[in-house]
């Protein structure tokens, strides 16, 4: 369903003034129900209000849950995780005095282009407002999807900043599922009578073309919409990497470089006090070997599936080498996840030979626990005991410096595969 939805490049067009937030913000409780604004949009008669949303073109069962649905969303986000308010306009400096608005959505009989849904900026108040195909109002997949690309607009930093473009796709899948799975939204679910809901994580190709770009925003081949479980990743944060957590995507936009046009991954990279972005990047990879990244749900669409993912990284060159596929060879923060064949208790020792720049892992995995672990690479190689209750994987990620990048014009470092042979004894590739 994602691969329908389109984000309307509206935000982006707008020039608003963007005052300097104060040094010093101090939160006044806002109103407990906002003030509507037919003007916002098309407008119309029929409509049904909650506190912080007006659904325009449904009535009864499908405005309530609509609005339960939002109203969830909205209560994780804003009141438990302290983004900034959909109901603050885009350009009011002054956040502790409102005004506050409702969100307008309207349910609409079809969008161009086979659009799901879409979000909307309106320049004379600065408000986001959403429109969404009738049948999908209800459907987290869609209207949240395209509330997460509000609240991004509402967030105010990176809207015209071109290179954080196909992140809002990424954003915005990964706001819908964070709503859906996780237990940071539960007491917002639970407020609004909402149960949670399947991961829709699409493993073939997040794992299967894991060699493409981290964030790759080409048309029709590219993963932006597919490539959030790497913010995921970030938020749950399990290797506890000082300065990540459950604040840092809200944290990309505060801390984002105002008018910068940097990359999200520039961000993070400020944000991650402890690791570099390179090696923060490589474990995420690293973990995704089992989809092992703190995810409440992921891991068990991962167990069931793996047997049709696509792992063909690598063509044998006998006597344990093996070289990467050329059409395979690892992108800009891309990876390659190698699963190890071995029989029974094993010591298995590997090595990788490049001239390139790489963050690369031993990922290990007992079968019957789930227990994890990871063992770097130093200086191009890692060994470890892998028992017969275990599995492995070699896990290469491609990780040079930060690259100013335009994930909509892949070129250039960004493009360039990583070009490498592994050597294996203990274990086959
Ligand atoms: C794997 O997990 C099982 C079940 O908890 C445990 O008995 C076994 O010792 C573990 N193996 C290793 C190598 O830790
Ligand atoms: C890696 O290589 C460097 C430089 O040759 C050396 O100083 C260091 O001890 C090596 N580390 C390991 C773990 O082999």
């Amino acid at each position: 369903m994602s691969s329908i939805l389109s984000f309307a490049v509206l935000a982006f067009v707008h020039a608003l003034n963007v005052a300097a937030a104060p040094a010093l913000r101090v939160r006044a409780a806002p109103p407990a129900t906002f003030t509507a604004n037919n003007a916002i949009g098309p407008g119309g008669s029929s409509f049904t209000d909650s506190a912080h949303f007006r659904v325009y073109g449904e009535t009864g069962t499908t405005a309530t849950n609509t609005l339960n649905m939002l109203e969830g969303a909205y209560s994780c986000f804003v009141d438990t995780l302290g983004w900034r308010s959909s109901g603050l306009a885009f350009n009011d400096a002054t956040d502790a005095d409102g005004p506050w608005t409702k969100v307008n959505i309207y349910s609409v009989s079809t969008l161009s282009g086979g659009a799901a849904g879409v979000m909307h900026s309106d320049y004379k108040t600065g408000m986001s407002w959403l429109e969404v195909v009738n049948q999908y109002t209800a459907i987290p997949g869609v209207t949240v999807h395209e509330f997460g690309h509000g609240m991004t607009y509402h967030a105010k930093t990176w809207v015209e900043q071109g290179r954080t473009g196909a992140w809002w796709e990424t954003v915005a899948n990964w706001y819908a599922d964070t709503y859906k799975t996780s237990p940071l939204c539960a007491e917002g679910r639970s407020k609004f009578g909402q149960s949670t809901s399947a991961t829709e994580i699409n493993l073939n190709k997040v794992i299967g073309d894991s060699f493409q770009v981290l964030v790759d925003g080409s048309a029709g081949s590219g993963n932006y919409y597919e490539a959030w479980p790497f913010l995921s990743y970030l938020t749950y944060n399990a290797d506890k990497f000082a300065g990540l957590g459950t604040n840092t995507i809200r944290e990309s936009f505060v801390q984002y470089s105002k008018g910068s046009n940097e990359t999200p991954l520039h961000t993070f990279a400020r944000l991650s006090t402890g690791a570099t972005i390179q090696k923060v990047v490589g474990r995420y990879w690293a973990r995704m070997a089992f989809v092992d990244i703190g995810h409440p749900t992921a891991q068990s669409v991962f167990l069931s599936q793996r047997s049709r993912i696509n792992y063909a990284n690598l063509d044998s060159q006998g006597n344990g080498v093996y070289k990467v596929k050329s059409a395979r060879q690892p992108k800009y923060m891309g990876a390659n996840i190698v699963p190890l064949k071995k029989s029974g208790a094993v010591s298995v020792s590997a090595k990788i030979t490049t001239s390139g720049t790489y963050t690369a892992t031993l990922s290990i995995r007992n079968t019957s626990s789930g227990a994890t672990r990871y063992v770097d690479f130093v200086n191009g190689s890692a060994s470890a005991s892998v028992s017969a209750d275990e599995e492995a994987a070699v896990v290469v990620a491609n990780t040079p410096a930060l690259i100013l990048y335009d994930p909509f014009q892949l070129s250039g470092e960004v493009a360039k595969g990583l070009d490498y042979t592994l050597t294996l004894t203990g274990a086959t590739a």
